[in-house]
């Protein structure tokens, strides 16, 4: 069973054979749950249509970083209108992203962001947050609003990464794992605590070995749990099973409702 706690396939990447993988090729691999993660404006309504077309797909609705510096005034209006969906169940995905920093500045990132957390604290949802570049700004604002969620694709240290275990977060990992200059991540990998990993892929991004460069999705993350196997010295159906069961306990999904799919 695998569950992908992190994808986009609203994507363009997507159109050309959308409903053959989500409709019939993820779950004959096994694909039991996918959160689908809202990016921009327009994809908060593309994720609840996903949600509403595919059983298994659940979704969060938020703004990235990278796209929060043209938002209609109604954005937020917007965002908290779908919290209410029984099939969405974070917000996300939001945070601050300083490598693109000339899509958005730093400062109306930080604003939308914590906007953001604000309104998930309000509706007691938790959040998949993206930090890239940014750690030292992302670990201040954890410590302050405390949110419930996952920092997915992790790209800290071991030492943050157990700082933001304290913190009570989940951390996600995907294809970076199998990267050659992986070193951190597959140190986190090992260092963890099971039950706070989440399997994910950021589909279409961050295809892993041996398929990076091409267009990822969800069928696979066994390559990912593979490498965090090795690095735990487990097997790969134990980090996928905890994957799943950790995903339904942070995003209040019913392991029955999984199992049956
Ligand atoms: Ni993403």
């Amino acid at each position: 069973m695998i569950f992908d706690s992190h994808a986009h396939y609203d994507s363009e990447q997507f159109d050309a054979d959308r409903d053959e993988l989500l409709g019939s090729i993820l779950p004959q691999k096994g694909v039991c749950g996918i959160i689908q993660m809202s990016a921009d404006f327009a994809s908060l309504e593309q994720t609840v249509a996903l949600c509403e077309k595919y059983d298994y797909v659940y979704g969060a609705v938020g703004i990235h970083p990278e796209c929060a510096a043209d938002l209609p005034e109604n954005w937020l209006q917007k965002v908290e209108s779908l919290l209410a969906h029984p099939k969405i169940v974070a917000v996300g995905e939001i945070g601050l992203d300083y490598y693109w920093e000339d899509a958005c500045p730093r400062e109306r990132q930080r604003e939308v962001f914590l906007q953001q957390l604000e309104l998930a604290e309000k509706h007691n949802l938790p959040v998949s947050i993206h930090d890239r570049e940014a750690h030292g700004d992302m670990m201040d604002i954890l410590r302050q609003y405390q949110p419930r969620g996952v920092v997915h694709c992790f790209s800290g240290s071991v030492e943050m990464a157990r700082e933001t275990i304290r913190l009570g977060l989940y951390i996600g990992l995907g294809g970076v794992v199998t990267f050659k200059n992986a070193r951190h991540s597959v140190e986190v990998a090992a260092e963890i605590p099971l039950d706070r990993l989440l399997t994910e892929t950021d589909a279409p991004y961050l295809a892993p070995v041996p398929f990076r460069g091409k267009r990822c999705d969800s069928t696979m993350i066994p390559y990912d749990a593979a490498r965090i196997a090795e690095a735990r010295g487990i097997t790969a159906g134990e980090v996928l099973q905890a994957g799943c069961e950790n995903a339904c306990r942070l995003f209040g999904i019913s392991p029955e409702a999984i199992a049956q799919k």
